[in-house]
């Protein structure tokens, strides 16, 4: 470990404390002058220090930068099992993800971003991923499943992050099937689960499954292109250690439930959380758009729509995606 990380784990664990140059700089083994190096450097990388003569420097409660040792904090036993590792910029941390898992990685292998260049989004679309008002994580599974089970992962990570957020923000967060979490009718948070198969068991070798959170509104707003839609946990920039906060939350409870996912503990919550079911939506991506209304969610996670035409039908999330109708919206 470097000194810059040796002593943020102290910083991060002693919140609001103070330590001394002195005491630091023994207790690692190394000069005062490194360890006031060591301080600057997290102070250009965002880190609100409070320096009293006499008494040495003290982490701020307020800094609000993702590290490993910030997130491991609020882990505690469970980070033995995983290995976290936070960049500032990534291309896309299920990209980055899917290269380690090509090569070996093990499961429970984490990455975390401040900032994606190349956030990815369901059905080809892209991610908005700014730098500093986001989280971004991917978290590599071996589950030993069928493909198409790897569903119950999206739904377990989308009630870990609702249920997270809420516990940070005292918000209530719902999720729109399958795998978007809403707060106040916008969407905060979407997951993406990208898995390989072995094509003769059809078993999967490995899943990824990435969840990005919209923490706060990038500057200048979002894009056009979601200014509808997209919305944030916090309104302004939070006071306080939000985001280690929210990605050891939304591993921890991912984790819990994954370790028992057959058993689908996750689910009536799921099912509780629903912003859609007995809703007027539209069915996207096959074809024509269509109204319908949502009736129920299967124990697979499946949708049950019924059409105007009152045909019924169970949607698998590969094939559609969905939106709540307009009042005046024309049926297509
Ligand atoms: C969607 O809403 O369509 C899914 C969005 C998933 C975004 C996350 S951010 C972390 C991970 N890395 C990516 O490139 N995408 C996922």
């Amino acid at each position: 470990m470097s000194v810059r990380e040796e002593i943020l784990n102290i910083f991060e664990n002693g919140r609001g404390e103070f330590f001394s140059g002195g005491e630091l700089a023994e207790r690692l083994g190394v000069s005062r002058n490194a360890v006031w190096k060591a301080v600057r450097q997290l102070e250009s990388e965002g880190y609100h220090f409070d320096a009293v003569s006499g008494k040495g420097y003290s982490l701020r409660q307020e800094s609000d930068v993702l590290s490993e040792q910030g997130i491991i904090r609020y882990l505690g036993q469970s980070a033995e099992k995983l290995d976290i590792r936070v960049y500032k910029t990534v291309t896309s941390t299920n990209t980055l993800l899917k290269e380690m898992a090509a090569n070996g990685a093990a499961e429970g292998t984490v990455i975390v971003a401040a900032e994606q260049t190349a956030g990815k989004g369901r059905m080809n679309r892209k991610f908005h991923s700014p730098g500093g008002t986001g989280l971004y994580l991917s978290l590599l599974l071996r589950p030993k499943m069928k493909a198409q089970e790897a569903l119950f992962i999206t739904t377990a990570a989308a009630v870990a992050v609702a249920r997270t957020v809420e516990e940070v923000s005292g918000k209530s967060a719902g999720i729109k099937w399958v795998n978007d979490v809403f707060i106040n009718g916008r969407k905060i948070c979407g997951i993406l689960t990208e898995a390989s198969f072995d094509m003769e068991s059809g078993e999967l070798e490995y899943a990824i499954c990435g969840i990005g959170v919209n923490i706060c509104p990038p500057d200048g707003g979002f894009p056009d292109e979601i200014r509808e839609i997209a919305g944030a946990v916090f309104d302004a920039p939070p006071a306080g250690d939000v985001k280690n906060r929210i990605a050891a939350g939304i591993i921890e409870k991912l984790m819990n439930d994954y370790a028992n996912l057959s058993a689908r503990s996750f689910f009536d919550e799921y099912v509780k959380r629903s912003v859609i079911l007995g809703e007027d939506i539209t069915v996207l991506g096959r074809g024509e758009p269509r109204r319908a209304k949502a009736l129920s969610i299967d124990r697979s996670c499946n949708l049950v729509v019924r059409y105007e035409d009152g045909t019924e039908e169970t949607l698998g999330s590969g094939e559609v995606s969905i939106r709540k109708a307009e009042k005046n919206e024309k049926n297509a």
